[in-house]
Formats: C-alpha cells, sequence, structure tokens
C-alpha cells in the first residue's frame, strides 16, 4: 500500500490506473479505524480493481470544537490496519491539501429537507461540512464507485442526494452496520466508553430490536416513546428516538403508508455520544 498526502501525488497515480482501464472503489475515513471500516473495505476490494481509502479528520463537519479536538488520530495504526486489509492507496491529507482556499467554500446544495430531524437539529453544520469534504474528496480521488455505512444513516442519504443532484459519475455503495458481538454498533468513539457503562451500551441495539419486534403492533409515536423510555437508564441520556421513512428522512405517522421505514437513535453514554439505526421495514 501506498501513502499520498498530497493532492497531485495521488492524482497522478491513479491517472495512470485509470489509463490502465482499472476501476477505482473508495472508502473516505477519518480514522480511528475499526472492522466497520474494514468491511467497507472488503466491499470496493470485491467489486473494484483499485482500492482508496482517505484518513482526513474534517473540521468544517464539528460543531463542537472539543469533539474534534478529541477525536482520536491513529493515523499509523489506520496504516497497518487498511494495508492487512488489501487496501491500495491511503489518502491521509492536510487541511490545507483539501480546502486550499479556506474551509468556508461550501457547495451549492440544498439539503435542508433532509437535516430538519434527527442529526440535523443537534448538530448544525455538521451536514454541510460532510458535504464539503465528501464532495471535495470525489473530485479528488474521482472514483467509479463510494463506499459508506448503513452506521451513518442521515449521512449516506444526504449524499446519496447529493450524488444525484449534482449529477455525479460515482455509484453510491451502502455496506450494512458491523457490530460487536453484544449488538453495540461499531464505532470509533466507543473506546471513549467507560467499562462499565461500555457494558450496558447495548441498549441502543436492544431498543431497535425491541421496536423492530413490536413495530405492526403500536404506532410510531408509542414505539419511539417506549424507545426513549428503555433508554433512559443511569448514565445513559437519549437525545432523539425516532421513526422516519428511509427515503425523506421525515417522522412517519402510519407505517403501513410507507415501503421503507427506519429507527435512527443517539444516545448520550456518559460523555460520548452514540448513533445507531435499524430498518424496521423495507
Ligand atoms: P467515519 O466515522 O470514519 O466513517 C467512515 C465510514 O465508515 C462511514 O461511511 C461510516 O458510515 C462507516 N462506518 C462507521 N462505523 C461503521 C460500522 N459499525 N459498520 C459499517 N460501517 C461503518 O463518516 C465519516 O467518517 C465522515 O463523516 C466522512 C464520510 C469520512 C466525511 O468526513
Amino acid at each position: 500500500m501506498k501513502t499520498y498526502k498530497t493532492v497531485a501525488g495521488l492524482q497522478k497515480r491513479l491517472g495512470m490506473e485509470r489509463q490502465q482501464g482499472r476501476t477505482i472503489g473508495f472508502v473516505p475515513t477519518m480514522g480511528a479505524l475499526h472492522q466497520g471500516h474494514m468491511s467497507l473495505i472488503g466491499l470496493a476490494e470485491a467489486e473494484n480493481d483499485v482500492t482508496v481509502a482517505s484518513v482526513f479528520v474534517n473540521p468544517t463537519q464539528f460543531n463542537d470544537k472539543s469533539d474534534l479536538d478529541k477525536y482520536p488520530r491513529t493515523l499509523k495504526q489506520d496504516s497497518a490496519f487498511l494495508k492487512t486489509h488489501g487496501c491500495d492507496y491511503l489518502f491521509a491529507p492536510t487541511t490545507e491539501q483539501i480546502y486550499p482556499r479556506g474551509e468556508s467554500e461550501s457547495i451549492d446544495l440544498d439539503i435542508s429537507t433532509l437535516t430538519q430531524h434527527m442529526e440535523g437539529p443537534n448538530r448544525p453544520g455538521h451536514f454541510e461540512g460532510v458535504v464539503q469534504v465528501v464532495h471535495r474528496l470525489l473530485s479528488i480521488v474521482e472514483p467509479d464507485k463510494l463506499y459508506m455505512g448503513q452506521k451513518d444513516f442521515q449521512q449516506f442519504s444526504i449524499i446519496a442526494h447529493m450524488l444525484k443532484t449534482l449529477k455525479m459519475k460515482t455509484m453510491l455503495r451502502v455496506c450494512p452496520i458491523i457490530r460487536e458481538t453484544d449488538g453495540l454498533a461499531m464505532s470509533s468513539r466507543n473506546v471513549r466508553l467507560k467499562p462499565d457503562i461500555r457494558a450496558r451500551s447495548r441498549i441502543l441495539y436492544e431498543s431497535l430490536m425491541k421496536t423492530k419486534a413490536t413495530l405492526e403492533k403500536k404506532s410510531p409515536q408509542a414505539l419511539e416513546k417506549a424507545a426513549l423510555k428503555s433508554l433512559t437508564i443511569k448514565d445513559f441520556k437519549p437525545e432523539y428516538f425516532k421513526i422516519v421513512d428511509g427515503y425523506t428522512l421525515v417522522p412517519v405517522k402510519d407505517v403501513s403508508q410507507h415501503s421503507y421505514v427506519v429507527a435512527c437513535t443517539a444516545v448520550w453514554a456518559g460523555n460520548v455520544r452514540l448513533i445507531d439505526n435499524m430498518i424496521l421495514k423495507s
């Protein structure tokens, strides 16, 4: 695996690959890599001739400066992990390489309908930052396929909207959520959970499973209320639990009127914010 720190270096190499007729799969990440990320690498590898991963902790998507400061930076480890999983190229740029004209240059794309609920109101500016960095990374890598996780349901929905609206040629592939054995969704933040809190963090998965099992029996509002109650235990504080249409991300009132329904939640576990979701109907 070769690592590139500059746009010019990576583009030169990828230009050569493209000239040889090779297809490129791309996995953008912020590092602190785990098996969830590796599932995206595995799929990219299976479906393309060349796999590129990026590790870049994007400052513009952090609405909370202390969250940005606390974000784990483990490039050496990440690089070794990617290498053992057969990634071909690692792009690990500086902020100047990504935003040569400054961080405020934004993308002209209306995402307001998709950010009305869930992460949107709780993290102002977050998705604008995600759109900005993914758009920039795609303009650098120009991949045939882009790999993202269902773990961040609202994020991939917004990126799907971006690709479609801006008529970008990259195809989006979404990968299922990889979980720990007790059901907790893998996340770079999990290492920050205190052991006793970590031991009880499976309640997110359990509340999603319970919601799925009782979907036909109660109204979405009653299910949301029950889930919020079950997530309110010592050290845990739910921020939201929403049952939404999987396409529009708007809360549903009557499940039978929707073909694609997803439950999404964000919960504070001690001082760590965890998110998870589950497709209830598709
Ligand atoms: P990051 O949190 O590093 O996640 C990179 C990718 O890995 C995302 O597409 C995410 O959904 C996926 N992922 C994370 N945990 C997963 C799990 N348990 N199972 C499956 N996939 C998982 O998401 C970002 O970075 C950033 O916002 C980014 C898109 C890179 C833009 O900065």
